[in-house]
């Protein structure tokens, strides 16, 4: 017989161990207001070349990691299984909504620091326009190792703080933080913008071997993208993508890292694991998945698996 934890004992709980804050997008309008008419062909083109040049086009278990709407599910085609994660639950919903019943995607709702997932479980992990909402980048490295197979890729796109336009905007004193410093800027509340050097060290501290920088989006400027065609801006962008190993001066970087080395590869059949202290979950009750070890127990509605909060009633 499991023994739940009662509401009460999880506040405390809550209260001592939950200390980063997170930039909540529940309810947001992220694809209507960001994306769809918003004249970001540019963007999510460039991006979507990045992605393909660094991700394995196959293999068994990829997860995205504030997959938001879905907006790039369709490039993981070659994949057997697919988690697209985040903490909003409108989003993942309004992916799942596009998506439709293709039963090769697992909807799942958490918080990044926290990650529900039995360690060595991932092949491939992919974080596109996500970290700069990253309080504590180092502590989310970590976790995304420990879920991570030995020889696994994570494939990560940043904001970079080492751009033109920053450095411009530097030296003729119209912006106070030097985009020379290595130490992440947080420009606007919860919004950071990272220098590429700090996030290869903190990378390798975490445990991963990074490899190939790409430099993406160079010419995200409102006046070149209306007079240049889409078409040849994305093949130009494509080549300048390449010269990432060398300099990095464009405001998105993408980096390729490996978890390299011996590690511990996930048991077949188990998955996902409590959150709060990452015993695996195997038995699903009705629509919960209880955990053995600390009794908390975590909703499963509508094909949503949800972390965010446990279950009460
Ligand atoms: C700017 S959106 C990007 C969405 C998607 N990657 C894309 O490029 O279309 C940032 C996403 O990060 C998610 N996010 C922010 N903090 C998070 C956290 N602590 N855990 C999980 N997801 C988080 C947000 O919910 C949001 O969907």
């Amino acid at each position: 017989m499991l023994a739940f934890l009662n509401q009460e004992a999880f506040e405390e709980k809550k209260f001592m161990t939950e200390k980063t804050p997170i930039c909540d997008y529940e309810g947001s309008d992220y694809r209507t207001r960001f994306w769809e008419g918003q004249g970001r062909d540019y963007e999510d083109q460039v991006e979507r070349v990045a992605l393909r040049r660094l991700m394995p086009a196959r293999g068994g278990m990829l997860i995205e990691i504030g997959a938001g709407f879905g907006r790039l599910a369709d490039e993981y085609r070659g994949y057997d299984k697919v988690v697209l994660f985040d903490y909003s639950r409108s989003l993942l919903r309004e992916a799942r909504q596009w998506l439709g019943d293709d039963s090769r995607f697992v909807y799942v709702a958490g918080n990044w620091y926290q990650m529900p997932f039995v360690n060595g479980l991932f092949d491939t992990l992919v974080q596109i326009r996500t970290l700069h909402h990253a309080a504590d980048a180092p502590a989310l490295f970590q976790e995304l190792f420990r879920i991570t197979r030995p020889h696994g890729h994570y494939v990560l796109e940043f904001a970079s703080k080492h751009n033109l336009v920053a450095m411009a905007r530097y030296v003729t004193r119209r912006q106070s933080w030097s985009p020379f410093a290595p130490e992440p800027v947080e420009f606007v509340e919860l919004n950071y913008d990272f220098h590429p050097r700090w996030i290869r060290e903190q990378l390798t501290s975490a445990g991963f071997t990074s490899g190939q920088m790409l430099t993406v989006s160079h010419f995200r400027l409102q006046p070149v993208k209306r007079i240049v065609p889409l078409r040849l801006l994305v093949a130009a962008d494509s080549f300048a993508q390449l010269t990432g190993n060398w300099w990095q001066l464009s405001p998105s970087v993408f980096i390729h890292n490996r978890r390299l080395g011996p590690g511990e590869t996930a048991v077949p059949g188990q998955f996902f694991a409590c959150p709060e202290c990452t015993t695996p979950l195997e038995t699903r009750i009705d629509n919960s998945l209880p955990c053995p070890t600390c009794g908390l127990r975590w909703r499963v509605e509508d094909g949503l698996y949800d972390f965010k909060e446990p279950l009460f009633t």
